[in-house]
């Protein structure tokens, strides 16, 4: 029986790999291990997503925590290079962009343990984002590049990738919603914040390149401020975020109309992201996801791995100037909001399209 690794560290992976796992769970060609690195550990941003999406607990736990780039990146490459060592797993399946898949991914392609990655070819070109390393490194050692989009494909292919390694099968993270979709529109989390279906925003933000700066953090919030006035947010807030304002001494708690609650599991947060009238986020998930839910979307950052999400989706980039935020906001709230499509693939079939290619390769 050939042995699978796959790799998770952090939220959004978590979210991914559940339909995968799905597939792979009474698969009598392949025996699964899931390896959790510890790069998010707290019980609401881990442990309630195992929990909701029926992920069975890891077969290994690293234990890494949080620290700097460097030090995370290490201390996973240290612990997992142990792991598959010992095990020699005959493929190695890593998602997304964070610290986590591109540790993982060194070792595993220095230990000649071949490489999967699923969310492969995005590219923001902003290389003072830390995910943009971790996906050009990424995808540059990976033997199969899964795509969730063709102009994913092409980046690759400029990247001088050869073709027969990149393999366009759709979004993993919309077999996710589509798996849970009866519970996401039937939870109606707002209720719980005294909130009307469709009369309120979600606003999500943690990204270092928000928060980590002074002068965009309280651009940003300027911006909330703002629009607070004409309509109530929710805004379940990141560990890095309540960091930051604290240490800069933002008020967030004084903004009339802000409820600033903890994160959501997976399904509150969908639930609450799909009764909303629209969101403001610089989640790269939520551009996604607020895509295939048709909810307009305004990401506050300069530029978006996800372009596919502005071309087809209900996403406009509004930057991070106060300005621009709130006249952008304000016209949705005013009636002119973006109506978008869903995306070709993105049909909750990703993960089963994903097995028939490893069937076939490995
Ligand atoms: C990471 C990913 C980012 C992803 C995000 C999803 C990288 C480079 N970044 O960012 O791409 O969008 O996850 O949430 O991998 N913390 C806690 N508890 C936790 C986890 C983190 O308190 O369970 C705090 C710590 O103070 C930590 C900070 O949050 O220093 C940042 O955590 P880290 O894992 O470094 O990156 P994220 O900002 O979560």
């Amino acid at each position: 029986m050939k042995k699978i690794f796959i790799i998770v560290g952090t939220r959004p992976n978590f979210i991914k790999v559940a339909p995968l796992l799905i597939q792979l769970k009474n698969n009598k060609k392949y025996k699964t291990f899931l390896i959790h690195s510890g790069q998010h550990y707290d019980y609401y941003m881990s442990k309630v997503f195992f929990d909701e999406l029926n992920i069975s607990p890891p077969d290994y736990y690293l234990n890494i925590g949080s620290g700097s780039q460097g030090y995370q990146t290490a201390e996973i490459m240290k612990s997992i290079e142990i792991v598959l060592t010992k095990n020699k797993p005959d493929l190695m399946i890593v998602v997304g962009d964070v610290n986590t898949t591109m540790a993982a991914s060194i070792v595993a392609a220095k230990l000649y343990i071949k490489i999967a990655h699923i969310e492969s070819g995005l590219r923001s070109y902003d290389k003072k984002m830390p995910e943009e390393i971790n996906r050009i490194i990424t995808d540059s050692i990976s033997n199969y590049l899964f795509t969730h989009s063709r102009g994913a494909d092409k980046n690759l292919i400029s990247e001088g990738i050869s073709k027969d390694k990149i393999f366009f099968i759709g979004n993993i993270m919309i077999d996710t919603i589509i798996n849970n979709l009866e519970k996401i529109q039937s939870r109606e989390k707002y209720r719980e914040f005294n909130l009307s279906r469709k009369d309120f925003i979600l606003l999500t933000m943690h990204r270092p390149s928000n928060v980590d700066n002074e002068e965009i953090f309280r651009s940003i919030v300027g911006a909330i401020e703002e629009v607070a006035k004409n309509i109530k947010i929710v805004f379940p807030i990141h560990p890095r975020t309540v960091k930051m304002a604290d240490k800069l001494n933002i008020k967030l708690s004084k903004i009339k109309n802000l409820k600033i609650i903890n994160p959501l599991s997976y399904i509150d947060l969908l639930s609450i992201e799909n009764d909303s009238r629209c969101v403001i986020t610089d989640s790269g998930g939520i551009q996604e996801e607020s895509t295939f839910l048709n909810v307009p979307c305004f990401t506050i950052r300069e530029n978006t791995e996800r372009p596919i999400t502005i071309d087809i989706g209900s996403n406009i980039l509004v930057g991070t100037k106060t300005k621009d935020i709130v006249s952008n906001v304000e016209n949705c709230l005013n009636g002119n909001c973006k109506q978008g499509n869903i995306p070709e693939l993105w049909d909750g079939n990703t993960s089963k399209r994903i097995i028939e290619v490893i069937n076939h390769e490995i």
